[in-house]
């Protein structure tokens, strides 16, 4: 709660608040860098979906319904689009 917390007052400073997409919010804590190979986009996107397990930890170990049931079967980024602001809940149209 507390790391959550922090991130919350981290925006609020800097302006951003709660519309900021997963994207802005992940670059105000640790840059580019934390998803991106120095900085610059993949071709697949593989490094970047395997950056999220590193923190969150994998389909099968996060909370919810939406995640274990596609555990194997997509990746993060099919549902969290990061660099808009939509709700992953928005993304389950495009494939069902
Ligand atoms: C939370 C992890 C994360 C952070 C932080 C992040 N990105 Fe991304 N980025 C992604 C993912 C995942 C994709 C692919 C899916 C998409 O387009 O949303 C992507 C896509 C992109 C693309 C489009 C690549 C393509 O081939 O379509 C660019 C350009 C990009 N990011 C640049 C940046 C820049 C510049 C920053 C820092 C200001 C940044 N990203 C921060 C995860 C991140
Ligand atoms: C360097 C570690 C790190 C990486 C890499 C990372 N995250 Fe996060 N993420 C965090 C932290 C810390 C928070 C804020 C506290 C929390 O909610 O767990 C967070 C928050 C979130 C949130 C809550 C909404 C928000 O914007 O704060 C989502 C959704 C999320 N991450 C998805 C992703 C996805 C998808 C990827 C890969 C594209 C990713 N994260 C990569 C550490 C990371
Ligand atoms: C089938 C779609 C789907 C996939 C794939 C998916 N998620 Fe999610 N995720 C959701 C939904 C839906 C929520 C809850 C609503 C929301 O945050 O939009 C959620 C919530 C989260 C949250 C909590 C957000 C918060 O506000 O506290 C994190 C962190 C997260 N996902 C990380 C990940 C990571 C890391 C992966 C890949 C290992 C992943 N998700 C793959 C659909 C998905
Ligand atoms: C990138 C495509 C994609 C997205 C986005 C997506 N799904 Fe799925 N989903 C699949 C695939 C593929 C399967 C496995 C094959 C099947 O059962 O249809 C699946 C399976 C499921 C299942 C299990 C179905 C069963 O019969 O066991 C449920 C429930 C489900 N998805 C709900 C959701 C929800 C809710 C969302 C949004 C949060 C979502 N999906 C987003 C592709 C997706």
């Amino acid at each position: 709660m507390l790391k959550v917390l922090g991130l919350a007052v981290l925006l609020s400073f800097s302006g951003v608040a709660m519309a900021a997409s997963v994207a802005d919010s992940h670059t105000e804590m640790a840059g580019c860098e934390s998803c991106h190979k120095d900085g610059a986009p993949s071709a697949d996107m593989a490094y970047e979906n395997e950056t999220c397990i590193d923190c969150h930890g994998a389909m099968n170990e996060l909370e919810g319904d939406a995640h274990k049931q596609h555990d194997g079967i997509i990746t993060c980024s099919d549902c969290h689009v990061v660099h808009q602001t939509a709700s992953a809940s928005d993304s389950c149209v495009s494939c069902h």
